[in-house]
């Protein structure tokens, strides 16, 4: 089958059958679920290839993961972590100075707004279900989050949370009255909860299922980016691990100038940081965390001072990797033998490999972040009772031609994006759309190009290429938990799934060329849309909900915004001499978590935006202040 040569619905169809071709379906009453979905448990999970070359233990390397993910200390300012912009049901759950604008375009955009209902959704039309009607506006918005504030870095300073830069002025919106604001990522935060299932992560899927070892870029990253130690001593070795896609993905961030990171920071200088802190030094966690647990600090932050992350690295990798004695620069080359590093550009091997512990520890904690116990799942094993009469219309109705749902939103995984899919027979790696990667009109193919875009190496993102094949195209996210990760799209652009709704129904936002196979005939009444919806709500995992082991977590402080003394004046943080010039942050507190979870479940993106659920009824509610 040559699915790329079709078009129309002869290439529906043709996704349809060879998608019928993949999983196995669970039986229940009525026959098997539409599109093959199916148990997240049956779905497949790529395990790492050689692991073992560099692992020698597991479970400590999920420990060291879930500490590195949680540590606010990996940001230059010592204030932001992957959690950061990840601590909701796995994504972002702020409102203040989250607003950015596509790359190349203008928008009447104010640094450190906050967001509101009627911002929703970004583009309004006269008729929501018929994207030719008027536009009554378009803010060309993206709802993205608040990374760093524009730095240049200088140094790291051993036994300190913050790093030596220097504030670098910007322009609006960037900055408001003169000072700079934290920098705001143009597309919105995915969850990363289920990620390990994509093959490719990312929108555009430039986290590559094969890891280099230091660049999110796979193969086109060829160079010897680790150090392994050997009876000759250190020697420079290439890294390339196949199904490893979050570890290629969280090497990103951590370096990011927007970020985590002021401008020019390596990898050896953030080991050498962090190997000098205390985990979670300046975080509360729990002494019932479900993996940290047992290590925390009782009287203090952090974990007790026997775990360190130079023990913890000890206990995940092979000593090859971590145990040398000689002195290397920040290129690897050996400067001397064993002997201690005597100015900032001398490395140790712990320190110069430490990009490779991250994406491999990272790796491991996110693939425990697994919500297989919807109660979709409960229902596709067995149990009739798990969903009512009209969740169960849903997924009729999410699989039925009136909605083609499950053209892209298929298999276990409730995306084409998945392994279960790329195992399936004839999938041809050129073709976007047999990579769960579609163009469905939500911006125009010019703002983003999505999988058609390139690498850092300068590589199309889609190989073997075919020139404007994958512009526009973007993965298709799985769906469970959606109730809770609002707001939709690669955009944000989306407050609410009757928002999204409405966007399907109307064949998304922008026609003709911006549209691709699979899309483009949904035709939905309101009782199914209803009914559709009702199904989304019920692909909530209470673990996630109620932050239950694995979710929980320790105490994260993130900021929300920045103060301002009247309106469009930001306050100036005058705490140190890097903050010059930059403006003061206003903070909310993320409690820590123990495995047993909340007593009050997560407040959705629309509760959020409503002030819904601030009197205790909701957690997250960002109400409760905190200092860094
Ligand atoms: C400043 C906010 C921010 C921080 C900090 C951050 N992320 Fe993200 N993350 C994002 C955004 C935005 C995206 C989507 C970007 C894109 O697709 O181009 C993303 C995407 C991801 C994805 C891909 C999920 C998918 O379905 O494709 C994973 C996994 C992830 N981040 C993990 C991490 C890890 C690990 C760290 C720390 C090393 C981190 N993030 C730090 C904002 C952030
Ligand atoms: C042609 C493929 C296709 C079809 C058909 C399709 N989707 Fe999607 N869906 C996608 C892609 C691709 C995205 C991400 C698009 C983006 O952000 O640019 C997405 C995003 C979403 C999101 C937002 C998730 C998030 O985390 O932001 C929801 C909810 C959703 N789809 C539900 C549905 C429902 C319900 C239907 C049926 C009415 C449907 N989709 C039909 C491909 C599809």
């Amino acid at each position: 089958m040559n699915c790329h040569k079709l078009t129309g619905p002869a290439q529906l169809l043709a996704i349809v059958v060879l998608t019928g071709a993949v999983a196995v379906a669970q039986p229940r009453a009525g026959g098997p679920p539409p599109g093959n979905i199916a148990s997240l448990k049956t779905a497949l999970l790529p395990k790492p290839t050689n692991l073992a070359q560099y692992v020698r233990n597991e479970t400590a390397l999920v420990a060291l993961g879930k500490a590195l993910f949680w540590d606010a200390q990996v940001g230059s300012d010592g204030q932001t972590a992957c959690a950061t912009c990840h601590f909701h049901a796995g994504a972002d759950h702020r409102l203040q100075n989250q607003l950015a604008s596509p790359a190349g375009v203008t928008t009447a955009l104010t640094g450190n707004r906050t967001m509101k209902a009627d911002d929703f959704p970004f583009r309004r039309l006269a008729n929501p279900n018929n994207n030719n009607s008027a536009v009554i506006r378009d803010t060309r918005l993206v709802a993205g989050s608040a990374g760093v504030v524009h730095r240049t870095f200088f140094d790291v300073n051993a036994g300190l949370h913050t790093d030596d830069g220097a504030t670098v002025s910007s322009a609006a919106p960037t900055s408001l009255a003169g000072l700079e604001l934290r920098q705001v990522t143009n597309r919105n935060s995915p969850s990363v909860i289920n990620a390990v299932f994509n093959v490719r992560n990312f929108w555009d899927g430039r986290a590559s299922r094969i890891f280099s070892g230091s660049t999110p870029f796979g193969d086109s990253d060829t160079g010897l980016t680790v150090l392994v130690n050997s009876a000759n001593g250190l020697q420079p070795e290439r890294v390339r691990m196949d199904n490893a896609s979050l570890a290629s993905q969280a090497v990103g961030p951590a370096l990011n100038a927007i970020e985590m990171s002021y401008n020019g920071r390596k990898w050896p200088k953030l080991g050498r940081k962090m190997l000098s802190l205390r985990p979670l030094g300046r975080q509360k966690v729990a002494t019932d965390d479900s993996v940290l647990g047992e290590m925390a600090n009782p009287e203090g932050n952090g974990l007790r001072g026997e775990y360190g992350y130079q023990q913890l690295i000890e206990q995940a990798f092979q000593p090859e990797y971590w145990g040398g004695g000689q002195i290397v620069d920040a290129s690897g080359s050996i400067l001397k033998a064993a002997a201690a590093a005597s100015n900032s550009n001398e490395f140790r091997q712990i320190e110069y490999n430490f990009a490779l512990f991250f994406g491999l520890a990272i790796q491991a904690y996110e693939s425990t972040l697994i919500s297989d116990q919807t109660r979709l799942d409960q229902f596709l094993e067995g149990n009739t009772q798990a969903l009512t009469a009209l969740e169960q219309q849903g997924l009729a109705e999410f699989g039925g031609g009136g909605s083609q749902c499950t053209v892209c939103h298929a298999g276990p995984e409730l995306t084409t994006a998945s392994y279960t899919r790329a195992a399936a027979p004839n999938v041809n790696p050129g073709d976007p759309n047999d990579l769960g990667f579609f163009r469905i009109g939500v911006s125009p193919i010019s703002e983003d190009l999505g999988l058609g875009g390139q690498d850092g190496f300068n590589a199309p993102l889609l190989l073997p290429n075919r020139p404007g094949a994958a512009d526009g195209t973007f993965k298709t996210p799985g769906l469970r938990n959606v109730e809770l990760t609002g707001p939709y799209f690669h955009n944000g652009g989306q407050a609410t799934l009757e928002q999204v709704m409405d966007f399907y129904s109307r064949q998304g936002d922008f026609g003709g060329a911006n549209l691709g196979p699979g899309i483009g005939n949904i035709r939905l009444n309101a009782a199914e849309r209803t009914q559709v919806v009702a199904f989304l709500m019920a692909l909530t995992d209470d673990r996630v909900k109620y932050e239950r082991a694995p979710f929980d977590h320790p105490a994260l402080c993130i900021p929300v915004g920045h103060v301002e003394t009247e309106p469009g004046v930001p306050a100036l943080d005058d705490s140190s001499p890097v903050t010059s010039m930059s403006a003061l942050d206003r903070w909310a507190l993320i409690p820590a978590s123990g495995k047993g979870g909340n007593a009050v479940p997560l407040q959705t993106f629309d509760e959020l935006l409503r002030g819904i659920g601030n009197d205790g009824t909701r957690a997250h509610t960002l109400t409760e202040s905190c200092q860094p």
